[in-house]
């Protein structure tokens, strides 16, 4: 059992719902030291409740992953066994419009864990690295991404995601930094940024705002509930085989256009009818498509299912419905984590 652990990006999406899943649901009993900087997607409010609850074995640290030296002195302060590595810059359509910061933590960032982790190669037992589906490119109509498709990234994050998982994989080879690697779909959830599809519409959808769907809306993307995928990480971690990866999916292949049709739908069920007394599908609003919007992700999630006998247990219809009840239940939260900035940007691009 680990008992030092470093989580980066704690204060993101994914990363919160790990911290409290492994402090609230597992028999971990030791301390978690979530390393993030807070960027526009970090909110260390998401785990108040959980700094207040678990004293000294929740630790939070601001600081760079990019910082080597920052990043040395906090391994060796907290006595670090592990480090479970989320931070990244996540947002594609962000990074068609500001590339550098995903090249400066994605890669560089990603590069400075691994040196620390090999310069302290006596003490850290795993290093698990959590990337994406998009590494592999785009599909057509038919097949499945498998842990040994060839790598084809198309957007600045992906190829940022993709460069960090081959130096991963390079660190293990090469200098024997006991890594194990996932590569999920599409999260959605609690506590995920307003910018990213399904909480963008689920809170437009409540506020009658136009729903932006990109392109035609045929793109096809697989839905993980973010619980299964801290559960199938947490797995990972003690059963994965170092040096191995695994593929980490929802089993929910979906065309966002329909995605946004049950969110619409959903609305209408527990929300104040809009005022013209039309369902929020009279909201969608078809707008100019992403540049090098990939067609179609889809993801076969068996290694992890025979080996590890992991497999998700939301359905698409199972984990929206929990994901709008607690965009419901928590505007304040919501409110805090969006800015002007960006929601300015989104309006002259999109709408
Ligand atoms: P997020 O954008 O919600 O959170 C990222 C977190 O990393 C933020 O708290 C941010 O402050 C922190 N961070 C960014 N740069 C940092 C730096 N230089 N130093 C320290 N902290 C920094 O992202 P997420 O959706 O929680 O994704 C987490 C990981 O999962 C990422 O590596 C992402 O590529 C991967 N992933 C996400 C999805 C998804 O659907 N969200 C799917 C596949 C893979
Ligand atoms: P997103 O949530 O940004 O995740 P990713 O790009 O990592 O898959 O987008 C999911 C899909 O939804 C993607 O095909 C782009 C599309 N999309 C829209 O149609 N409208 C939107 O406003 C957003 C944010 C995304």
């Amino acid at each position: 059992m680990y008992q030092n652990l470093i989580v980066t990006g704690g204060c993101g999406f994914i990363g919160t719902n790990f911290i409290r899943y492994v402090l609230e649901e597992t028999d971990f009993s030791g301390r978690i030291i979530n390393v993030d900087i807070l960027t526009y997607a970090g909110n260390p409010l998401s785990l108040a409740d959980i700094a207040d609850k678990y004293g000294d074995r929740y630790v939070f640290v601001k600081a760079d992953i990019c910082d080597y030296k920052e990043m040395l002195s906090v391994v060796e302060q907290y006595d670090v066994d592990s480090i479970c590595h989320f931070a990244a810059e996540s947002h594609v359509d962000r990074s068609i419009l500001h590339p550098d910061d995903f090249i400066n933590t994605n890669i560089i960032g990603t590069y400075n864990l691994l040196k620390v982790a090999y310069e302290k190669i006596e003490t850290i037992k795993r290093f698990h690295h959590v990337s994406t589906d998009e590494v592999f490119g785009s599909l057509g109509a038919e097949g499945l991404f498998r842990e040994d498709t060839p790598y084809a990234p198309n957007s600045p994050y992906s190829a940022s995601k993709a460069s960090s998982d081959h130096l991963v994989r390079a660190y293990c080879e090469t200098f024997g930094v006991p890594v194990t690697m996932s590569n999920c779909s599409n999260n959605y959830g609690p506590y995920q940024f307003p910018e990213k599809l399904v909480p963008l519409m689920i809170l437009n959808a409540l506020e009658g705002k136009a729903l932006p769907v990109y392109g035609d809306g045929q793109n096809v993307r697989d839905w993980l509930f973010v619980k299964d995928h801290c559960i199938a990480i947490w797995e990972i971690m003690f059963s994965g085989v170092v040096g191995e990866t695994y593929n980490v999916g929802g089993r929910n292949e979906m065309k966002n256009l329909d995605v946004v049709k049950v969110i619409c739908n959903l609305v209408d069920e527990v929300a104040e009818p809009l005022a013209s007394g039309e369902s929020r599908e009279s909201l969608i609003s078809f707008v100019k498509d992403r540049l090098g919007h990939d067609r179609r992700y889809a993801i076969d999630c068996n290694k992890i299912d025979a080996e590890l006998g992991w497999t998700p247990s939301e359905s698409f219809e199972t984990g929206i419905r929990k994901t709008v009840k607690w965009y419901l239940s928590n505007m304040d939260w919501s409110e805090s984590v969006r800015t002007g900035e960006y929601q300015n940007w989104i309006k002259e691009n999109y709408l």
